[in-house]
């Protein structure tokens, strides 16, 4: 039985949430394996919306496992308050169909305290544009060894111990940021309290994923963000501070790589960006204002306003090497309709040279100008189109055009925010 691993190609929001969905049918369980509630995703079901955060996207459909990895960052109170709001919306969660890895590191409030108090006193330029979420500071506890896990909730005197541990290095750094110190006990009893909401979805997760991989069961591990948001391999610093790509997912649940039968990659068909730092393809002018309108370029999260530009092929290309993508899923087309002509960027012009990617070093990516290549837009509207025939041949041109481009092929097309508004090419789970 084939399992796939789903992955953000650009820099997060590409519909990632959406396909999920629409492929947990064909799944068994959900996983996630990185990030935390910085990210959102958006699934609309007959009209109906449910904006997800630290759940995984397959939560909706009923008679799914949704797991909760070690690899992301999780914050209990958030995660609490998001199963109640998607309960209200008449989804079941229980422990029988949500569990959480058990060596899942939290994030606490001072976490998101840190990560505002870094972000107000950045001078302009130095800012990352996060979320505020307390996703870095998290994921730093758990490099630095001092992180407070998900099963350290069980026991008082480990739960004292990893907290005495994490203010040894948290009250000094406020200090120096005029913060005052953190209530000890208070902390100990906030976290005490929400144990007891939180250990009972707690559970072994890497022996029960394994358990059903060799029962035959299907697996479709989920990424959030994208990339080029990547910890070693999006434009850094102005990144988030986990491994996105696809090489995470095994590592985010505790299961070999070999397990892994395809990757998927979310690619939306032209580029946006929420947050600082470089966009090579970033239109500033009417066309920009037009792809964010059309599309409702705005972050689930946190309600910014995302970049907008041209479709990027020479950075989807490198996305798709780092990732293994085996194909992808292209999403929002029908927000390209109506435009005259579409550009888009097949490669970089540094210092006169031609590079066919995006350079590391910050200084040669901010004189990389995208070199475009012009294709003729189309009129008619492809939005809520279910098959091939549905498309005007011009919008076929430009699918062909994005999968010769990236080299890689297109298995899924996507052209509203609806699940069934999806057009299948190739199914990932096919084995
Ligand atoms: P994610 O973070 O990758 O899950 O993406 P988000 O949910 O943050 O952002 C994608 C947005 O586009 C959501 O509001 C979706 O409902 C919407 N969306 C997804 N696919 C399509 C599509 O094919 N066409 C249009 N117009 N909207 C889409
Ligand atoms: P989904 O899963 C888009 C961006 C933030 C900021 C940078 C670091 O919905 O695609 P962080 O809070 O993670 O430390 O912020 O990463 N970012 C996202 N951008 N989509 C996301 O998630 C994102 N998650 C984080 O805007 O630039
Ligand atoms: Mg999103």
């Amino acid at each position: 039985m084939a399992n796939v691993v789903v992955v953000g190609a650009q820099w997060g929001d590409e519909g990632k949430g959406k396909i999920v969905d629409w492929l947990s049918e064909r799944a068994d369980v959900i996983a996630r394996f990185q990030g935390g509630h910085n990210a959102g995703h958006t699934l609309v079901i007959d009209g109906k919306v449910y904006k997800l955060h630290a759940l995984p996207s397959g939560v909706v459909r009923g008679g799914k496992l949704s797991v909760i990895g070690n690899g992301v960052v999780l914050d209990p109170w958030h995660l609490i308050k998001e199963i109640e709001t998607i309960r209200a919306q008449g989804v079941e969660i229980t422990p029988e169909n949500l569990m959480i890895a058990e060596n899942t590191p939290l994030i606490l409030p001072l976490h998101g305290e840190l990560d505002r108090a870094r972000e107000e006193a950045a001078s302009a330029g130095t800012k990352i544009g996060t979320t505020g979420r307390g996703i870095g500071p998290c994921y730093e506890d758990k490099v630095g060894r001092r992180a407070i896990r998900v099963a350290d909730l069980a026991d008082k005197a480990t739960l004292e111990a990893r907290v005495d541990r994490a203010l040894q290095h948290h009250n000094p750094l406020r200090k120096g940021l005029g913060i005052e110190e953190v209530d000890r006990a208070g902390l100990i009893e906030l976290l005490a309290e929400i144990a007891k909401e939180i250990l009972p979805y707690a559970a072994p997760v890497w022996k029960v994923l394994n358990e059903k991989r060799k029962a035959g069961k299907r697996i479709l591990f989920e990424g959030a963000q994208g990339s080029l948001l990547d910890i070693d391999f999006g434009t850094y610093p102005y990144v988030t501070s986990s491994n996105v790509i696809a090489g995470q997912a095994a590592t985010g649940v505790g299961i070999g790589p070999g397990s892994i039968d395809y990757v998927l990659g979310i690619v939306k068909a032209y580029t946006t960006r929420v947050g600082e730092g470089p966009f090579p393809t970033e239109l500033l002018d009417d066309d920009g204002e037009r792809l964010g309108t059309r599309g409702h370029e705005f972050g689930t999260t946190t309600g910014r306003k995302r970049r907008c530009g041209w479709f990027d092929a020479a950075l989807v290309r490198q996305t798709c090497a780092i990732s293994g993508i085996n194909g992808i899923s292209l999403t929002k087309l029908d927000v390209l309709d109506g435009f005259e002509t579409l550009k888009i960027c097949v490669a970089y012009d540094l210092d006169g040279q031609r590079l066919d990617y995006l350079p590391t070093a910050a200084d040669e990516q901010a004189r990389c100008t995208p070199i475009y290549e012009e294709m003729p837009g189309w009129q008619e509207s492809t939005e809520g189109a279910r098959s091939w025939a549905d498309l005007p041949a011009n919008a076929i041109k430009y699918v062909k055009r994005v999968e010769e481009l990236i080299e890689c092929p297109v298995a899924l097309l996507s052209t509203s925010p609806e699940r069934d508004d999806t057009i299948l090419v190739t199914d990932p789970f096919a084995d």
